[in-house]
């Protein structure tokens, strides 16, 4: 199964990609993650960071090198969930162009939508235990004691209204394309993460 979540900051993505891979087995692939693994590593290029750190976009070029490298892993062979990738139509023409050099081609690409006075929130509050990756929310989710909490730098509330405009922006072009291609589902994302979880494999489910 070959997937792609596409979604506002604070949608929900990463938290409904952590319970949807462990049932279909495949792997997430998250451009976000993997952008900040290599900041953490003092890999990423200063340019690359500073587009991040105030809310915009990264070259199409860049992220779509590192899905190129990262799919061609064997834990990939049989299908992924890309979280966050493609977010312009470049990068899903890049995509189609890659996945066509071996006959494959994407199931369905989830939009999850959510409001946007509740995306800040969901974004701000947000933490993440560094060893294990798991999400919380500080409201919705909190987390256990013993978590390592981390507060990603572009979930400050000024940078998260930046992200929102850049992802209208964005989806203006990507979603349209996605529709015509038959390829997209939308999916309400309001609700508990049972809830969203539910109606995310009802429509994965669908013919
Ligand atoms: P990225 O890491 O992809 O961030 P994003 O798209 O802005 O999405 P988020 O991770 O903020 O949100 P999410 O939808 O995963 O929400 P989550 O599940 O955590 O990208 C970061 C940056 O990298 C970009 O700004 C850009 O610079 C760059 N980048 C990445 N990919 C790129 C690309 N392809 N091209 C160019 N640049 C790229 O949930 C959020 C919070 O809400 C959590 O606390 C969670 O616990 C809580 N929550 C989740 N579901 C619910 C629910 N149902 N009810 C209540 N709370 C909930």
């Amino acid at each position: 199964m070959r997937l792609v979540f596409v979604g506002p900051p604070g949608a929900g993505k990463g938290t409904q990609a952590q319970v949807i891979v462990g049932k279909y087995g495949i792997p997430q692939i998250s451009t976000g993650d993997m952008l900040r693994a290599k900041k953490a590593k003092n890999e990423l290029p200063a340019e690359v960071a500073s587009i991040m750190a105030a809310g915009g976009l990264v070259p199409d070029a860049y992220v779509v090198s590192l899905i190129e490298e990262r799919t061609k892993q064997a834990d990939a062979a049989k299908g992924f969930l890309l979280d966050g990738f493609p977010r312009t139509v470049p990068q899903a023409e890049a995509l189609n162009a890659m996945l066509a050099k071996s006959s494959q081609k994407l199931d369905t690409v989830l939009a999850l939508e959510v409001p946007k006075d509740l995306l800040v929130e969901r974004a701000v509050l947000r933490r993440t235990d560094k060893r294990t990756g798991q999400i919380y929310h500080m409201k919705y989710k909190p987390p256990p004691p013993d978590a390592v909490l981390e507060h990603r730098a572009d979930d400050k509330e000024e940078v998260v209204r930046k992200r929102l405009d850049t992802y209208e922006a964005m989806t203006s072009e990507l979603l349209p394309w996605y529709e015509k291609a038959g390829l997209l589902k939308r999916v309400n994302g309001v609700g508990t993460v049972e809830e969203v979880t539910a109606r995310v494999l009802q429509a994965l489910e669908a013919k």
